[in-house]
């Protein structure tokens, strides 16, 4: 099947088999109800089709009970499987288990940026470790594109101005395609790349700049020589000034961040927000958005001054914060 011209793509994640499963059994259901309806349409059109010499009148139509049963119980149950199954696999899509490898992904016209959480960066390449959940997070740094790899049944939009996630456990070795799915300008076919997977002792040795690692031709960038990406962060986080109002002995003109990743805020009208990714990006973009209750609003805006993979360092700088 897989010689020449694939059909389907290979089958290269925990997730590939299950969302293949509930693809062709709504493929073989659609199919079989198409065939049904095809052929009782021509059946009924052979044996009812007008005859010359025929009176034409309409039979009597009497209610066949046990026929309405069945037709409205069988195909509840078949779109209530259709349901349930899809929902189920939905939801493993959605969750990535807690223990995922983050990474952070960049899409701009025309390629893919990654950021390890030890620093490494790579761009329109990532390399993952095989056996590992690894969770994406993803941001735009123009306009909407999609992130998708078919051997690992995952697609996912890369939107401006918010953080979307996606995650594959990968089952093979090897490399697998990645594209751009969603039309994004005149490069947006170019917008392709490849993930790597290694073996995990491999992706030790590529995390340590380990040229003799297969796939490791890009090493230029590796060990990165500015530290992990909460390093990176905590020296934007100096360089900006936001250590001069968020210090860390609750004596700031703004909160204090240690502890606060992952955690309910309560803000000064009341209201009580989770300090999530998307709420930590909004807190540095539009600071008047959300006010944490106590404090004044007095943090400028830094929309224009830091770009998304700053941000990205921010935040796992801020991230890091909370496991103090
Ligand atoms: Cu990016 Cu298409």
């Amino acid at each position: 099947m897989r010689s020449g011209f694939p059909l389907f793509p290979e089958q290269a994640s925990t997730l590939a088999g299950r969302v293949d499963a509930i693809y062709f059994f709504l493929v073989i259901i659609s199919g079989f109800f198409s065939l049904l309806i095809f052929a009782a349409v021509i059946y009924f059109a052979i044996k009812y089709h007008h005859r010359a010499g025929e009176e034409h009148a309409p039979g009597l139509v009497n209610d066949n009970l046990t026929l309405e049963i069945v037709w409205t119980v069988v195909p509840l149950a078949l779109t209530m499987i259709m349901f349930v199954w899809g929902a189920k696999v939905y939801f493993s899509m959605s969750r990535p288990p807690n223990d995922s490898l983050e990474i952070f992904v960049v899409g701009r016209q025309w390629m893919w940026k990654f950021q390890h959480p030890d620093g490494q960066r790579e761009i329109n390449e990532l390399h993952v470790p095989l056996g590992q959940p690894v969770k994406l997070v993803i941001a735009s740094e123009d306009v909407i594109h999609s992130f998708y790899v078919p051997a690992f049944r995952v697609k996912q939009d890369a939107v401006p101005g918010r953080y979307t996630t996606v995650w594959f456990e990968a089952t093979k070795t090897g490399r697998f395609h990645m594209f751009c799915a969603e039309y994004c300008g005149t490069q947006h076919s170019g917008m392709i790349g490849r993930i790597v997977v290694l073996e995990p002792v491999q992706y030790a040795a590529w995390l340590s700049g380990d040229t003799a690692t297969p796939g490791a031709a890009m090493a230029a960038t590796r060990p990165p020589a500015d530290g992990s990406l909460a390093d990176r962060g905590h020296r934007l986080f100096q360089q900006l000034g936001c250590a001069s109002c968020h210090l860390p002995d609750r004596q700031g003109i703004g909160p204090l961040l240690h502890g606060v990743f992952g955690n309910p805020v309560r803000l000064r009208d009341g209201r009580t927000a989770v300090a999530d990714e998307s709420y930590i990006r909004e807190s540095i973009l539009q600071p008047q958005a959300k006010i944490t209750a106590g404090f004044q609003a007095l943090m400028p805006s830094f929309q224009g001054r830091v770009n998304e993979e700053e941000l990205m360092q921010l935040l796992a700088y801020i991230k890091s914060l909370g496991k103090r």
